[in-house]
């Protein structure tokens, strides 16, 4: 499961190993200009008698961000990409990077390469960033097969120099950046093989050699705790439920962060079937779970000094002579009852059982993370998430996370008249609203009910930019894109300073 990524380093120029030399083009200046390239780039050069700049502006090379040019191979072979006429921003080296190694990484019948990125960065986030859109665009999804392919890249150079904060900064885009890739092979695997069980054991692997605690609540566990919502949903399916807990707690932490994430390995609708076209998409409805994990293990390999519990609601939603019905009252975790109102509407189930669970711990704040609604593909888009929140300020908290680690987020209201339209007759509340209009803000007014009082919230639903059902962009490949881990490790990088 736990594959290798490129190792990345920071050098103070090329070497001889280096195969690929990745330079930027900028028109900032009024013409166009190489950036990061060395004057003895030209000498010596079979390919290019008239020039790197002139041979890539030949080809069709422009500042336009992430447009990439391959020139023709030489000892060195060089790779030109945009990085826009604007100010360069952290967001925008990460994608022109992303862009020029995802190139990189689908040439044809190459692999082991050194690949080196020279852009002239000196500022620790512009290196960082490059070093995360690096890895990021490597990123290439496992293929199921009894052939391994090598991969192409094998190693990255980030020329800057040798100072120690971009040494740093280089260290933690590692961090991240396989934190991502990690979260996007989960979300790539097919329900076949990533039931609960599975997950839950790889989930125990993947944190194995880092300071974190895990437990793995099964069925019987499950039971015993009273656990209402994970169990009616996991009930359906012949491979039963699991609730992951992960602690990473540091001594001198200064607060305390609980992450929640949906992992249904697989949603098929339950007994309100979803038809085929809707169901196509449904392994990736654990991607909440997998960013949350994920997550933790970059937190504890940069030792942030925070306190992180994390949970992962995991199940499969099937309908079977044991699945949980429409209109069936349960008890919840935290002892409240619910009138299921759709069995569709499955994710807000397992995770009101998980924040609730994780209020026991008294964490400052509950950041929830799922792909929990149609409804809010429809508001944003397939690439911006949700982000609904008990309170404005923690929402900006968010807010300004994710805009540091180049996530889109938008937030949106829990109004009033949705939270009243979750009133039931027979229970506690019902689990949706009347229609499908403000399905979000519905199922976000739902999941507050289990947020314990005078503790924080933020939601995240991801249901739009977990998955990216187009053709790769700048370093955001097709399928599982690892959304919302970079968010969750800015934030608690923010907490814990
Ligand atoms: N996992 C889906 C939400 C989803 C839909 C994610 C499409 C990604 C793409 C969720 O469990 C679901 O089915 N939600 C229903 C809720 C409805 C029954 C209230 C929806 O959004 O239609
Ligand atoms: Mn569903
Ligand atoms: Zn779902």
């Amino acid at each position: 499961m736990t594959r290798s990524i490129p190792n990345l380093t920071l050098v103070k120029t090329i070497g001889k190993a280096t195969d690929i030399l990745v330079l930027g083009l900028t028109e900032a200046g009024g013409s166009p200009a190489l950036v990061g390239a060395s004057p003895e780039l030209d000498r010596g050069r079979r390919d290019a008698a008239s020039g790197v700049l002139a041979t890539a502006l030949g080809m069709g090379a422009t500042s336009e961000l992430e447009c990439v040019v391959v020139l023709p191979a030489a000892d060195l072979r060089v790779v030109v990409v945009g990085l826009g006429d604007a100010d360069v921003t952290p967001e925008r080296v990460r994608r022109a990077v992303g862009a020029a190694l995802r190139k990189v990484s689908a040439l044809p019948n190459v692999s082991g390469l050194t690949v080196g990125v020279s852009m002239e960065l000196a500022d620790p986030e512009l290196v960082r960033a490059a070093g995360e859109g690096a890895l990021l665009g490597c990123y290439v999804p496992q293929k199921h097969s009894r052939t391994t392919a090598e991969p192409t890249v094998a190693a990255i150079e980030v020329v800057g120099g040798g100072r120690a904060d971009l040494k740093s900064a280089l260290e933690a885009a590692r961090a991240v950046g396989e934190a991502v890739c990690l979260a996007r092979d989960w979300v790539n695997l097919p329900g076949n093989l990533l039931q609960p069980p599975v997950f839950a054991e790889q989930a125990r692997t993947a944190v194995r050699s880092e300071r974190i605690t895990v437990e793995v609540l099964d069925e019987k566990a499950l039971e015993k705790g009273g656990y209402g919502g994970i169990l009616a949903v996991g009930g359906g399916s012949d491979a039963p439920p699991r609730l992951v807990r992960l602690e990473y707690a540091p001594r001198g932490a200064s607060t305390h962060l609980a992450l929640v994430g949906k992992g249904i390995t697989f949603d098929t609708g339950g007994l309100d079937i979803k038809p085929a076209g809707q169901m196509a998409g449904m392994k990736y409805d654990m991607s909440g779970a997998a960013a949350v994990i994920s997550a933790v293990r970059a937190i504890a390999q940069l030792g942030l000094k925070v306190r992180v519990t994390a949970y992962a609601a995991m199940a499969e939603n099937m309908p079977s002579g044991s699945a949980y019905r429409s209109g069936d009252v349960l008890t919840m975790f935290d002892g409240q009852t619910v009138e299921n109102y759709n069995t569709d509407a499955e994710g807000r189930l397992v995770m009101a059982d998980a924040i609730a669970r994780a209020g026991q711990d008294k964490p400052a704040l509950i950041v929830d993370v799922a792909t929990l609604t149609g409804a809010c593909m429809v508001a944003l888009g397939m690439r911006t998430g949700g982000l609904m929140a008990s309170d404005d300020a923690t929402a900006d908290q968010v807010l300004d996370a994710a805009e540091s680690a180049g996530e889109a987020f938008w937030q949106l209201p829990v109004t009033e008249d949705i939270r009243q339209q979750l009133k039931s007759d027979i229970a506690d509340m019902r689990s949706g609203g009347k229609n499908r209009y403000g399905g979000a803000l519905a199922a976000a007014a739902f999941l507050q009910r289990f947020v314990p009082d005078g503790v924080a919230w933020a939601h995240l639903d991801i249901a739009g930019p977990a998955n990216n059902e187009d053709q790769a962009y700048g370093y955001t490949p097709k399928g599982g894109t690892g959304v919302a881990v970079r968010t969750l490790v800015e934030l608690a990088r923010q907490l814990s300073v």
